[in-house]
Order: C-alpha cells, then structure tokens, then sequence
C-alpha cells in the first residue's frame, strides 16, 4: 500500500501517479489534496506520512510545485526519510542507499513521464543494508537528541 499526498503545485501530478499505480496495480491511499485549490502541503504530508509511520502503507509518494517543501515537511515526521528526486540516479540510490520511504518530487519541475519512472524505480529498488544501515541508524539517533 502506497500512501499519496500532494498540495495544488503537485496535485496534477498526483492524479496521474494514481492512474500509473492503477495500471499497475499497485493499491494506494490518497490522503490529498483533492482539487487545484491553493492548499499548504505541510498538513498533507504529515497525514501521508502518518501512513507510513503508522505501517498502513509501506512508502508514501508526495508532490508540491518544487517537491521542496512537502519534503521538509515530511522530514520532520520521526521515522520519515524523504528524498527529494528529479533525476533517475537519485531515485534509485535513495533507495539503495538511504533507505527512502517517502518520494518527493516537483510537479512545476519534473514532466509526467520522467516522474513515473522515478516512481518506478522508488518502488522497484530494495536496501542495500550493510554500511547504509549503520548510517540509517545515526540519523535516526539525530531524532532522539
Ligand atoms: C505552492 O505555490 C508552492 O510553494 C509549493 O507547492 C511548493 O513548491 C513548496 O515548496
């Protein structure tokens, strides 16, 4: 299960990853926002990232106009590791690497296409393990200070 969030910058992008996840066949949850009515993504992407937190969903994928501030937002939620993406690489290490479970991108910065792959990617990548999780594990202990 995949939990969805987007304000309005990133609202058109959202619905057409629900139309990919459909195709797909991949569940979701879309926890807003609904229409191109100018929102605050900061809201949205705590109740996204609640889903995550909460273990509803397995990832969250959030879109703002930049995909900067709702990844800032999600990054204050405990337990959230947001990635910023635009490009293919970043996408896949992030995963890799980091251990990402929320995918942030821009929908006034990335076009359809390339944000599907990034999405296809985000979902098809698994943890490396190994060196990364002691480094997973420091940023977790950066919560607790
Ligand atoms: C909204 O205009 C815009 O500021 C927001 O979608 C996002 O880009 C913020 O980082």
């Amino acid at each position: 299960m995949i939990a969805l969030g987007a304000d309005h910058g990133g609202y058109e992008l959202k619905e057409a990853i629900k139309k990919h996840l459909d195709e797909l066949g991949v569940s979701y949850i879309d926890c807003g926002t609904y229409s191109a009515e100018s929102v605050d993504y900061a809201p949205i992407a705590k109740r996204t990232c609640d889903k995550v937190v909460s273990g509803e969903c397995e990832k969250a994928i959030l879109c703002c106009g930049t995909g900067i501030g709702i990844s800032m937002a999600a990054n204050k939620v405990k337990g959230i590791r947001a990635a910023c993406c635009s490009d293919y690489f970043s996408a896949k290490l992030t995963r890799q690497h980091n251990d990402a479970n929320a995918l942030c991108m821009g929908g006034r910065v990335v076009g359809v296409g390339l944000a599907l792959e990034l999405v296809d990617v985000f979902l098809n990548t698994e943890f490396e393990g190994g060196r990364h999780q002691r480094r997973i594990d420091q940023i977790a202990e950066i919560e607790n200070l």
